[in-house]
């Protein structure tokens, strides 16, 4: 296999964006990444598309079409990749395949999504839960990570403030970033006293409904000095799965996916968690981001809430999580989340994310899970080729 490398990225700005089409969005995004990566739209060879549910929020299937022709690269094979919220993941990791296969040179990844157009998101959110047990007897994802919230705190004594504290610290990083939905700092008092969601979670504790999309180019490392100086290499992609059902779990307050597939990604880095040293994981509900930092073994299970109540995961701790603002402030267009995270990563450890920039980052990881871990993909990222 060959080494694979970043040598573009991009990213439209998240939110409720009226002006932008579907179509407008991922092209806006491609172009920009091809842009960043000194190339011409020819030289792409092939493209992955993460997208959630186009039919759902705006009828339109066939995405891989869609996009080919509306970026003017008809006919290179354009794929679509779905994986709930981690489509984005998957196709970038379906890029990274293709690359290190040496099927091709030049690819693609993309993530998109256009939610805002419909008047109710959740219907088209819960298809990514299991129809016949959960969504069809009423449950919707802020319900079900509310079930997962409720369990943590019983099992761990994991404080409601310290759940809040997570969209806190996204809502401080999210201020720093152009690109995000929300760029309004809020506190924890605020957090608890918003409008109830599912109990305990309010609405501040959810990600939002939007709109966005974001594109990385894929090269052969061996290659990346070809289109610019500053080369990111993926020295870990790695998926796993789990059921889809969350009743049928062992746990509510783990998710198994996460944790294999992030231990196959520090195998295949050769690196420990303790080596990472900026982050973008999955929150799109507080407790999930307090989940995720004790499943990737950054902390131990049940010490979560302590270390972000401690500022453990801040930018200027050993392990910055989220500096983008995460889902919750930069927003979560469901098919674009894995890619953004990824782009966010790699300006990080350019060093080009500008008030936000954690102090000179070299292993990057990101994890973006499907529904409640149904899925979960992992990536690793270095400024340092080995
Ligand atoms: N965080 C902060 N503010 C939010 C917000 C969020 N998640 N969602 C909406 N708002 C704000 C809006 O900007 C709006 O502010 P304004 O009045 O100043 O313009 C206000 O709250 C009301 O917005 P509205 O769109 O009416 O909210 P809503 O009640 O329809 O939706 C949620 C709120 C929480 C239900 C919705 O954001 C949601 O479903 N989030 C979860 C998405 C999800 O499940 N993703 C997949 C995860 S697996």
């Amino acid at each position: 296999m060959r080494d694979v490398a970043i040598v573009g990225v991009s990213q439209t700005k998240f939110g409720e964006l009226w002006d932008k089409s579907f179509r407008d969005l991922v092209v806006d995004a491609g172009m920009e990444a091809i842009h960043d990566a000194n190339m011409q739209g020819e030289d792409i060879e092939a493209m992955y598309i993460g997208n959630m549910t186009g039919g759902l929020f705006i009828g339109q299937e066939h995405i891989g079409s869609l996009i080919a022709e509306h970026s003017g690269l008809t006919p290179i094979p354009a794929t679509r990749v779905e994986a709930a919220c981690a489509s984005g993941g998957l196709a970038l990791r379906q890029a990274v395949m293709a690359v290190a296969s040496g099927y091709y040179d030049k690819v693609m990844a993309a993530g998109v999504e256009k939610m805002t157009d419909v008047e109710d998101a959740t219907p088209a959110i819960a298809a990514a839960a299991d129809q016949e047990w959960e969504a069809q007897q009423g449950v919707t994802f802020p319900s079900l990570y509310a079930m997962m919230a409720n369990r943590h705190m019983y099992e761990y004594g994991t404080t409601r403030e310290q759940i809040a504290a997570f969209a806190v610290q996204g809502h401080e990083n999210g201020s720093l970033n152009p690109k995000a939905q929300f760029q309004n700092k809020i506190s924890v008092d605020k957090v608890l006293n918003a409008t109830k969601v599912a109990s305990p979670l309010t609405i501040l504790d959810c990600s939002p409904v939007s709109d966005g999309a974001a594109a990385i180019i894929v090269v052969p490392a061996d290659e990346a000095t070809k289109y610019t100086d500053n080369p990111i290499y993926i020295r870990a992609s790695t998926q796993a799965s789990d059921t889809l059902n969350l009743s049928s779990r062992k746990s509510l307050t783990s998710i198994e996916s996460t944790k294999i597939a992030s231990r196959k990604a520090y195998d295949m880095a050769g690196i420990t968690p303790s080596d990472v040293d900026v982050a973008e994981v999955h929150d799109c509900f507080s407790i999930n981001g307090l989940i995720a930092i004790e499943d990737l073994g950054f902390f131990e299970k049940g010490k979560g809430g302590q270390a972000i109540e401690d500022g453990l995961i801040a930018r200027d701790s050993d392990i910055a999580v989220n500096p983008s603002g995460g889902l919750k402030a930069r927003g979560h267009p469901l098919g674009a989340t894995g890619i953004a995270q990824v782009v966010e990563l790699t300006w990080q450890l350019r060093g080009e994310a500008g008030k936000r920039q954690v102090d000179n980052p070299n292993y990057g990881l990101s994890l973006n899970i499907g529904g409640t871990g149904g899925t979960a993909a992992v990536h690793i990222l270095s400024r340092d080729r080995s």
